[in-house]
C-alpha cells in the first residue's frame, strides 16, 4: 500500500493561529507519569516525544490541573497551577517540537471526580458519580459512600477563583511553549459537571439555562483570551451524547458548539458519555471502529472551526476515510498512540498492517494503572514507561533461546530474544499460534484481541524466527540451550466430582474455538468447536467462563454460570465488567448495537457443582451447604491449575528456565506480554535464575555460583 491511500490524513490544517501537518491528533491522555508534585519528568517527556517523533501531528498532552490544592484527576496528572512548573512544561513541548508536532495542554478541573484529594470534593452541585467497581479493585471514585468521599456544591466565590485559576494555568501554558490550550469539558469532570443538565443542578447564574450552565467554560475562555491574547488557539472537548439519562443529548451539543465558536473557541474535540456511564467514555472492547463519529459529524455541519473526532479509531483507511468524506476535520487517537506511538508514519509509510492496534482491553493503561493510582502501561506495548523497550539493545553475546508456547507471552519472548540476536526457537505443541487469545476470535467485541494476535504473528515470521509447530519438548531435548522460557499456559483441569467424565461436559475452549478459515494463521489440523445444546452451566471464574457465557447467549442459549466466588468476574476490568453484566441482565452498553444476549444470564456466586448426572441433572451447593438441582443440556468447564512437570524436570537437569504468563499464574495478556519480553531481555550470556527464580544477568562480580 502507498503513502498516496491517505491523501486526506496527511493534509495540512489550520487551527486558529497554527497550522498542523497533517489530521492526526493525539487526544488528551493523562499518563499518570509526572512527578507527586505535577511537575514534567523525563518519563512524560519521552512519552510524548515518542508520539511527536511517530509523525502524530497534533499532541494534546492530557488533564493537567489548574489547582492541585482541590483537584488532581489523577494522583500524578501534570500540574500548571505554579510558575515553577513552567520550565518543565517546556521541556515537554520542546521534547515534541523537536519532530514538528503542534502541541497543546488540556486543563482539567475533576471536581467530584478527584482521584486527589478524596474527600471534600468540589462540583457544580453534590451530585455523585459511582464508577462501577469491582471487589478486586478500589477505582478511583467507585463506591462513594463506602469510601468516606464527600462532594460538595462550589459557591459562586469559589467558581470565580477557579475561573481566573483556569486562565492563570492556560498562561504558563503558552509561556512554555504551547501552541494551544484545550479546556476538558468531557466525561463528568468539573467543565462538565457544569455544562450537563443531569449533574448541575444550581438555581444561581451558574445553573439553570443552557447559557448559565455554559458561563462556566465561557468565562474562562474569555479570562484566557485577556490573558493570552486573542491569538493563543482555546480549544474544547466536550461530549457530543453524555449517555445518562437526564444528560445532555447531541441536538444542545450542536448549539453548545454554536455559542463556542462564537465565543472565539479555535476547535472542538468531540468526545462521548460521562463517568456514569462509563462504556461510552472508556469504550471497552465491545465498541466498534468509529462508533462516536456521527456526533462530530452532525456538529461538524454547523462550525466552520475544526472538529475533531476520537474513540475507537483504529484503522488508517476507516480514519482517511471519515476525513476525506469531510465527517470530521482531524481523528483523534488516545490508546491507539499508546499501543503504537508510530502510528501514523506507519500510515504515512503505506504500511498500515505494522500498526499494533490497540484493542480497548483497558488492562494496561487503566485498570492496573490510573485506575489503581499508578502510572500508565499498554498490555500490549511493553515500551510505555519503560524505556528499555524503546530501543532494544543487542545482547553482548549471541545465545540459544528455547521459548516454549507459542501464546502472547511465548511469541512476546521469542520476539524480543530475537530483536536482541540470539537463536530463537519457539515450541508450538498446536498447527498455529495465539494460545489463549485464539479463543476470542468469535466473540462478540473480542475479536480485536485477533488484531494483537495477527500483528505479534506477523512480527514472529517476518523476522524469520524458528517456529516448530505440533511439538511439546521434553526437558532431555531442551538441554542444548543457554535459556529456555517457559510459556505453556494455565492447564485446564476437571475436578474430581461425580459425572466428571460424561460426554456432554466439556472444556471453554471447545465451545469457543475459532472457526476463522481464512486466516492465514488457521490450523486445519484441529476440530471443530462443540455445538452446545439449548441451557448451558459454565462451571468457573476465568475470561473462559466469561467468553463463553457472551458466545453462547449471542448463539441464543440459556446460560447458567456457576462460581465459589462472592463475585462473578471480579478480576475482569470493571468498565468490561460493567457492560458485560448489562449484557448479562438483557440490556447492552450505552451507544452499542451490538446483539443481545438471547436470555438473561444467570450467575451463581458462592456455590460449587458437587454431582453432574447422566441425564443432564447437576447438583449445586452453596456456602450454606444448600443442595438445589439444574438440569442441563452441557456443562462448560473453565477451572485452572499449574501444571510445572516441565519446569521441574528442566531445573533438576540444571537448565536455565523462567515461567512467564499463565503458567505462572493464570491472569490476563498484559500479565503474558509483560513477563514474557522482560524475561527475554535479561537473556545474556552470563545468565543466571535468582533466588527468586527470575533471569538475571548482571549479577555483582563477587557473588560466585
Ligand atoms: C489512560 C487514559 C487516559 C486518558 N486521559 C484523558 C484525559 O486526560 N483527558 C481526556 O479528555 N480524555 C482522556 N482519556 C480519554 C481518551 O482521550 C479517549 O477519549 C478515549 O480513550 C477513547 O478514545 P481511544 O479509543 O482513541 O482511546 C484517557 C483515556 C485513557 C485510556
Amino acid at each position: 500500500m502507498k503513502a498516496s491511500s491517505f491523501p486526506h490524513l496527511f493534509e495540512p490544517i489550520q487551527i486558529g493561529s497554527m497550522v498542523v501537518q497533517n489530521r492526526i491528533a493525539m487526544a488528551p491522555t493523562d499518563i499518570s507519569s509526572a512527578n507527586a508534585d505535577g511537575s514534567v519528568n523525563q518519563r512524560s517527556i519521552i512519552f510524548h516525544e515518542q508520539v511527536a517523533k511517530g509523525g502524530t501531528g497534533f499532541i494534546i498532552v492530557g488533564a493537567t490541573t489548574p489547582d492541585r490544592a482541590t483537584g488532581r484527576p489523577t494522583v500524578t496528572c501534570f500540574a500548571a497551577d505554579e510558575d515553577p512548573l513552567i520550565p518543565g512544561l517546556a521541556s515537554l513541548a520542546e521534547g515534541m517540537h523537536r519532530h514538528g508536532a503542534r502541541c497543546a495542554v488540556q486543563l482539567q478541573h475533576p471536581g467530584r471526580q478527584s482521584a486527589w484529594p478524596r474527600k471534600d470534593m468540589i462540583s457544580a452541585s453534590d451530585q455523585v458519580c459511582d464508577l462501577p467497581g469491582s471487589a478486586g479493585h478500589e477505582v478511583i471514585y467507585a463506591e462513594v459512600a463506602k469510601h468516606g468521599k464527600s462532594i460538595r456544591e462550589m459557591s459562586v466565590e469559589e467558581t470565580y477563583d477557579l475561573i481566573d485559576k483556569f486562565a492563570e494555568a492556560a498562561w504558563r501554558v503558552q509561556q512554555a511553549g504551547f501552541d494551544a490550550v484545550e479546556l476538558h469539558g468531557a466525561h463528568g469532570y468539573l467543565i462538565a459537571q457544569f455544562m450537563s443538565p443531569y449533574v448541575n443542578k444550581r438555581t444561581d447564574r451558574f445553573g439553570g439555562s443552557l447559557m448559565n450552565r455554559l458561563r462556566f467554560p465561557l468565562e474562562i475562555i474569555s479570562r484566557i483570551k485577556t490573558k493570552c491574547g486573542r491569538d493563543f488557539p482555546v480549544g474544547i472537548r466536550y461530549s457530543g451524547e453524555e449517555w445518562m439519562e437526564g444528560s445532555r443529548v447531541l441536538a444542545e451539543s450542536v448549539k453548545v458548539a454554536e455559542i463556542m465558536q462564537d465565543a472565539g473557541v479555535a476547535f472542538l474535540d468531540i468526545s462521548a458519555g460521562i463517568f456514569d456511564v462509563p462504556g461510552p467514555t472508556m469504550d471497552p472492547m465491545y465498541y466498534s471502529q468509529g462508533w462516536n463519529t456521527y456526533t462530530a459529524e452532525e456538529i461538524k455541519k454547523h462550525v466552520t472551526i475544526p472538529v475533531i473526532t476520537s474513540h475507537t479509531l483504529r484503522d488508517p483507511a476507516y480514519c482517511e476515510r471519515i476525513v476525506a468524506e469531510g465527517r470530521t476535520d482531524m481523528v483523534g487517537l488516545s490508546r491507539g498512540l499508546i499501543a503504537d506511538p508510530y502510528w501514523a508514519n506507519k500510515a504515512k509509510a503505506g504500511k498500515p498492517e505494522e500498526i499494533r492496534k490497540c484493542i480497548s482491553c483497558l488492562v494496561g493503561c487503566w485498570q492496573e494503572s490510573l485506575m489503581i493510582k499508578r502510572e500508565c502501561r499498554c498490555a500490549i506495548n511493553p515500551a510505555v514507561g519503560d524505556e528499555r523497550f524503546i530501543k532494544i539493545e543487542k545482547a553482548s553475546q549471541k545465545c540459544s533461546v528455547a521459548v516454549v508456547g507459542g501464546g502472547p507471552a511465548g511469541m512476546e519472548a521469542a520476539h524480543i530474544a530475537f530483536l536482541r540476536g540470539h537463536s530463537v526457537t519457539l515450541f508450538e505443541k498446536t498447527g498455529e499460534l495465539g494460545g489463549a487469545i485464539l479463543n476470542c476470535c468469535m466473540i462478540n467485541g473480542k475479536n480485536k484481541m485477533k488484531w494483537y494476535a495477527d500483528w505479534i504473528r506477523r512480527q514472529v515470521h517476518e523476522l524469520g524466527i524458528e517456529v516448530k509447530y505440533h511439538a511439546a519438548p521434553a526437558a532431555q531435548e531442551l538441554k542444548g540451550f543457554d535459556a529456555v522460557i517457559l510459556a505453556t499456559g494455565g492447564k485446564l483441569v476437571k475436578p474430581e466430582v461425580p459425572g466428571i467424565g460424561l460426554p456432554f461436559v466439556i472444556n471453554y475452549e471447545d465451545v469457543l474455538r475459532c472457526t476463522m478459515k481464512n486466516c492465514e494463521h488457521y490450523d486445519p489440523s484441529k476440530p471443530e468447536p462443540v455445538k452446545c445444546g439449548e441451557t448451558v452451566l459454565i462451571w468457573g471464574d476465568h475470561f473462559g467462563a466469561a467468553d463463553a457465557a457472551e458466545k453462547l447467549g449471542t448463539d441464543g442459549k440459556q446460560v447458567i454460570i456457576v462460581t465459589e466466588a462472592k463475585e462473578f468476574a471480579a478480576w475482569l476490568e470493571p468498565i468490561h465488567k460493567d457492560v458485560m453484566m448489562k449484557r448479562f441482565k438483557g440490556g447492552n452498553g450505552e451507544g452499542l448495537t451490538t446483539k443481545k444476549l438471547a436470555h438473561p444470564v444467570t450467575v451463581l456466586t458462592r456455590t460449587t457443582v458437587v454431582e453432574i448426572r447422566p441425564d443432564g441433572e447437576v447438583v449445586l451447593q452453596d456456602s450454606e451447604f444448600r443442595k438445589t438441582v439444574v438440569k442441563v443440556d452441557n456443562v462448560v468447564l473453565a477451572k485452572f491449575a499449574q501444571d510445572d512437570t516441565l519446569y521441574d524436570a528442566l531445573t533438576a537437569q540444571g537448565t536455565t528456565v523462567q515461567k512467564v504468563g499463565d503458567l505462572k499464574a493464570v491472569r490476563n495478556l498484559r500479565a503474558a506480554v509483560m513477563e514474557g519480553s522482560n524475561a527475554a531481555l535479561a537473556v545474556e550470556q552470563d545468565l543466571w535464575v535468582n533466588a527468586n527464580n527470575s533471569f538475571i544477568s548482571d549479577i555483582p562480580t563477587l557473588v560466585t555460583l
